[in-house]
């Protein structure tokens, strides 16, 4: 269904990707330089998903358009299908991405100098977001062991006790790390969350991308019986390529939470989905399963390439496969160089940009990401890069 094998041209489409290194990088010349960084994919989005967005632009009217029940359904059915999640569509709530609707749920949720918890490393909008809202971000650094983490449920709980913490931003499945919590550590947290009256914000954006026949448990089935009130965000846009069409929902069966994040966007102005975004999402939702199931292949395949090729050929280089995602968690501590060192090398010597671990705070330190969402021959030539890098 999907030609993942394709190199397709991307420079000069107004990528973030391939068109912002020499910004993004501070480099002086970027033509050479491969970019693996940010979460999207080098791969065309699936031939239904373009014929629903073509369909929709051979009409030539562009009035205001709204979010059909066919639209709702598509939804419905993909989260009850993926992932025993019924949802009622009275529950969604749409938005334009899940980084606009942590920024709404920071604001409707919180008052300024309010507390909100983080478990990093993490996402950046999970601390830059509130920060800018005035709101204090606090860190409950996960423990690692080898690169694999876990919450410290004991630190978890003092610092929303010592902070009187309102707001907890989850990451589920976790990005960077693309480790998939279990049901047990899901339920501790809305257990405590619940009984501190935190609301939880779970990202569920990873969701689908589900590596090695691993199931993803949302926060909201896990938290059942808990009395943990939630909010879950979820989008069709990493699953399909579909970020610069930006599409997502916020879902929370609690009719005054609902009210309330409804009021805020009304307060905002804002609008429904655009009229290319609804047919994307609806298409993706409702035909997209099978391109996806090819897709997360090709992810494995290009994983374990990685895996087996740079830790053989670089020393002190470690990389553990993730759960989910399409990006590569990779541990550079036993190389003994800095994160200076390391991001000089792969610019100017490698010629290959990936994210420097602090991207996602201090505990990101020592780790770099590295995104394999592309055709095998681009990995390829990542790899050889990333080797050349290293090698003096
Ligand atoms: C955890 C997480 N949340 C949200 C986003 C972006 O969401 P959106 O593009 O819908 O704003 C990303 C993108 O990488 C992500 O990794």
């Amino acid at each position: 269904m999907g030609n993942f094998a394709e190199t397709i041209e991307r420079k000069g489409t107004r990528s973030v990707k391939w068109d912002r290194l020499k910004e993004v990088y501070g480099v002086a010349d970027a033509t050479d330089i491969l970019p693996m960084w940010v979460a999207d994919m080098d791969f065309a989005a699936p031939e239904p998903v373009i014929r629903a967005m073509q369909e929709r632009l051979d009409h030539p009217v562009f009035g205001y358009s709204y979010i059909c029940d066919g639209c709702k359904k598509a939804v419905a059915d993909w989260l009850l299908n993926r992932h025993d999640w019924k949802v009622e569509y009275e529950w969604m709530q749409f938005e334009h991405g899940v980084v606009p609707a942590i920024a709404s749920a920071v604001e409707t949720f919180t008052e300024k100098g309010d507390h909100v918890l983080i478990t990093t490393p993490v996402y950046p909008p999970f601390f830059t977001i509130p920060a800018l809202q005035d709101r204090v971000v606090v860190q409950n650094p996960l423990r690692e062991k080898d690169g694999i983490y876990s919450v410290d449920f004991e630190s978890f709980e003092q610092a929303i006790e010592d902070n009187e913490v309102k707001l907890f931003i989850l990451c589920n499945p976790h990005n960077p790390g693309g480790f998939a919590w279990s049901r047990e550590d899901l339920k501790k947290m809305a257990g405590i969350c619940a009984e501190k009256g935190v609301l939880i914000f779970s990202d569920e954006i990873h969701a689908d991308l589900m590596l090695g026949g691993n199931k993803h448990i949302p926060m909201a089935l896990a938290a059942d019986g808990t009395g943990a009130k939630i909010v879950t965000s979820v989008a069709p846009t990493k699953t399909f390529n579909l970020a610069g069409v930006q599409a997502a929902l916020m879902i929370t069966e609690d009719t005054e939470l609902r009210q309330q994040l409804e009021h805020n966007a009304m307060a905002h102005g804002h609008s429904n989905l655009n009229a290319f975004a609804a047919a994307a999402l609806t298409a993706a939702y409702e035909e997209g399963g099978p391109w996806l199931e090819e897709l997360i292949k090709v992810i494995e395949e290009n994983m374990d390439l990685v895996i087996r090729e740079i830790p053989a050929a670089v020393p002190g280089v470690k990389i553990n496969k993730p759960d989910s995602t399409y990006l590569l968690w990779i541990d550079y501590r036993g190389t003994g160089l800095s994160e200076e060192e390391v991001m000089d090398r792969l610019l100017n010597k490698g010629k290959l940009a990936l994210e420097p671990g602090t991207k996602y705070s201090e505990a990101g330190r020592g780790f770099l990401r590295m995104n394999v969402a592309a055709p095998k021959s681009t990995v390829e030539d990542g790899i050889a890069r990333f080797i050349k890098a290293f090698t003096d």
